[in-house]
């Protein structure tokens, strides 16, 4: 399987949910549609609505697996990223985390998922935050100018992982910190499964043991790689975990 088409495979399913979001012909992004079975979701997860003081219909963008806010200590006048942002719910929490001195970017492939985020953000008024078009492969942000990293659900949809850590790990200033909830597994999946272009946009194909996600973590150059939580239910094969990991200070 060729890495574009992966790409292409997971661009097209998430633009689909985003043009349905802003046609507002779905309850929620999680909501299966007819041309959509399933996606990264794990609704009962996320935060919720009255605890961030966010809309319900933003809300329920979310195509999350976890909320790595949680865990991610962001403090007033920080600069977060958003890996993969999807509609933008976890940047416009941030946003309100980190306050007018503050800054919040968050990147995305998918043109249309930016529309839906760019959407979200005028309605609710956020003037401290901005969503770029772009890989996270080729993350278009300036090198050592981020305080925390944040992902939800977005890393286990890359091809090629390490190469989205490695970029994670250039943009982060030297001290800063790393916050992802993501899908992983507890053994290697079937090849057969592996190489299901269908399933590659529903968070499943993608996914890697846990061990091998921290491990390309450490290798990227993070230190302090630790999985907080997940895969406590020892009978699920694939399962959300929150990581957090550092850049060490003096690189
Ligand atoms: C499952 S959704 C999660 C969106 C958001 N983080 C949330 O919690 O609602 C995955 C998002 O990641 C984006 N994405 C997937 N692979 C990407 C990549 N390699 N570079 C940039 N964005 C990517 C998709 O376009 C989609 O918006």
């Amino acid at each position: 399987m060729d890495d574009q088409n992966i790409k292409t495979q997971v661009r097209e399913h998430y633009a689909s949910i985003a043009r349905d979001a802003l046609a507002g012909t779905r309850d929620s992004c999680c909501a299966p549609a007819d041309n959509n079975a399933s996606s990264c979701c794990a609704p009962t997860n996320v935060i919720s609505a009255d605890a961030i003081a966010l809309p319900t219909d933003i809300v329920n963008t979310s195509l999350g697996c976890g909320t790595p806010l949680e865990i991610a200590r962001v403090q007033p006048g920080e600069t977060v990223l958003d890996l993969g942002s999807g509609g933008g719910l976890d940047c416009l929490y941030a946003a309100k985390l980190v306050g007018a001195s503050g800054r919040v970017v968050g990147v995305d492939m998918t043109p249309d998922m930016i529309t839906l985020a760019n959407a979200n953000a005028k309605k609710v008024g956020a003037t401290n935050v901005e969503f770029r078009l772009g890989e996270l492969e080729n993350l278009p942000v300036d090198a050592a100018s981020v305080d925390v990293i944040i992902s939800n659900c977005v890393v286990n949809l890359a091809p090629d992982k390490d190469r989205v850590f490695r970029q994670a790990f250039r943009v982060l200033k030297p001290g800063g910190r790393v916050a992802i909830s993501d899908i992983v597994t507890r053994a290697p999946l079937p090849d057969a499964l592996r190489s299901n272009l269908a399933s590659w946009a529903s968070c499943v194909s993608g996914a890697i043991p846990e061990t091998e996600y921290a491990d390309k973590l450490r290798a990227a150059g993070f230190v302090g790689v630790e999985k907080v939580s997940g895969g406590e239910n020892l009978t699920e094969p694939v399962y959300s975990a929150k990581f957090i990991a550092r850049k060490p200070e003096n690189t």
